[in-house]
């Protein structure tokens, strides 16, 4: 059996590495990586791709940055071409980016079979383009992998085939538990003030609805400001928001507000593991954080993984700056890295591929 997976941005190489280990563990079947290319600096996916031991991609479709359409355009060209010449059996796309939307509809314009990695998830927002990808790359996927229950009663709700349904757990979840102690030995120093190791917040921010509201933004970068004065912040900073930045003039004061370059994998994994607190509207983020039991505080007013509210450690702000601010200083008085609990949402274990692997290996 010949499967192809198909990976274009940051978020999608956590998720595909442990799949493309496990099915190489079943020997008839034959795997070809192609990388749309939608992320192309070293910083965003080459350092992922070694960090993560991924086989170099068969094919990069370099399809690079520019609108919706634009991107998802330029991918469904360059990529129809290379499925007909590549003939798998089945498509493997992962997580919500464009590349995920527009490789599952062009296999589907040509009756290949298409699995959807981390399906079912839902923000009920349709104003962010990943809930649009994620809406519609599971109406045209054949077989759907969900990370957590609230995936399988969202597909069912939209009238998606049970039978089409796995429950798997998290992908996400099994690159940490894998590399959860490699990173422990890459922790950053070097990049945090010599008072820093021992309490400091961790930020992400890079979702539309933060950063391209520019006034908006300049708040949120005021708070991180006031909360330096109580902590460290250490903001590893997404391309899309160095530029706003930029357009900002922005220049941090407080030497204790430390913008940094996108951070590889295992740095970015330490840095998690020890954060008094991570704030972020990233949805990956809001996983690990749960996974490792460390207090998040997303920036945003909805989410597509309530499970990590729920079960986990994660808290929704919202649009409103004094709930994070007041949220952050309550995580402050009441910190210690001793009293963290883990996770606790069923399947999030590390196996998750290997039952994805089980399930593509049945219908070989
Ligand atoms: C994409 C995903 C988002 C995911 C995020 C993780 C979609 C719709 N969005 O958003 O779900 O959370 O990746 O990073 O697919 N850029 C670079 N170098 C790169 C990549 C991007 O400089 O390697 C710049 C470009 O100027 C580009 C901007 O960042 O215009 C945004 O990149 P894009 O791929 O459009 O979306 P992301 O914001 O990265």
């Amino acid at each position: 059996m010949h499967v192809l997976h198909v990976v274009g941005a940051r978020p999608n190489f956590m998720k595909a590495a442990p799949v493309l280990r496990a099915l190489a563990q079943h020997p008839h079947v034959r795997q070809t990586l192609v990388h749309t290319g939608q992320h192309y600096d070293a910083a965003m996916s080459d350092v992922f791709f070694q960090q993560l031991e991924m086989p170099a991609p068969d094919c990069n479709l370099g399809v690079g940055s520019g609108s919706h359409a634009q991107q998802t355009a330029a991918i469904m060209t360059a990529f129809e071409p290379v499925l007909l010449d590549r003939a798998p059996e089945l498509v493997l796309v992962y997580g919500d980016v464009n590349s995920t939307v527009a490789a599952a509809m062009v296999c589907s314009k040509l009756n290949v079979r298409v699995g959807h990695v981390e399906a079912g998830l839902r923000s009920r927002d349709r104003r962010m383009p990943e809930e649009i990808n994620r809406l519609l790359t599971d109406q045209l996927s054949d077989l759907l992998f969900t990370p957590s229950s609230d995936g399988d009663e969202n597909l069912l709700r939209e009238g998606i085939d049970a039978a089409k349904i796995h429950r798997v757990g998290n992908v996400m979840i099994d690159t940490l538990v894998r590399l959860l102690a490699h990173a422990e030995a890459r922790f950053p120093n070097d990049l945090l003030p010599n008072d820093a190791s021992s309490s400091y917040a961790l930020v992400t921010l890079h979702r539309p609805s933060n950063v391209d509201d520019l006034p908006w933004l300049r708040e949120l970068l005021e708070v991180l400001g006031r909360l330096s004065a109580q902590l460290t912040v250490v903001f590893p900073v997404h391309p899309r928001t160095r530029q706003r930045l930029e357009s900002l003039g922005f220049i941090a004061e407080s030497p204790r507000l430390r913008l940094l370059e996108p951070l590889p994998y295992l740095e970015f994994l330490a840095l998690q593991r020890r954060a008094a607190m991570v704030i972020t509207d990233s949805g990956g983020i809001q996983e690990e954080t749960t996974f490792l039991g460390v207090p998040c505080l997303t920036v945003r007013e909805n989410t597509e993984r309530p499970i990590t509210i729920t079960h986990g450690t994660n808290q929704l702000v919202g649009r409103d700056l004094n709930r994070l601010q007041t949220a952050a200083e309550k995580i402050l008085k009441r910190n210690s890295e001793e009293s963290r609990q883990g996770c606790a949402v069923p399947l999030w274990d590390g196996h998750a591929a290997e039952r994805i692997a089980d399930v593509i290996a049945r219908k070989a």
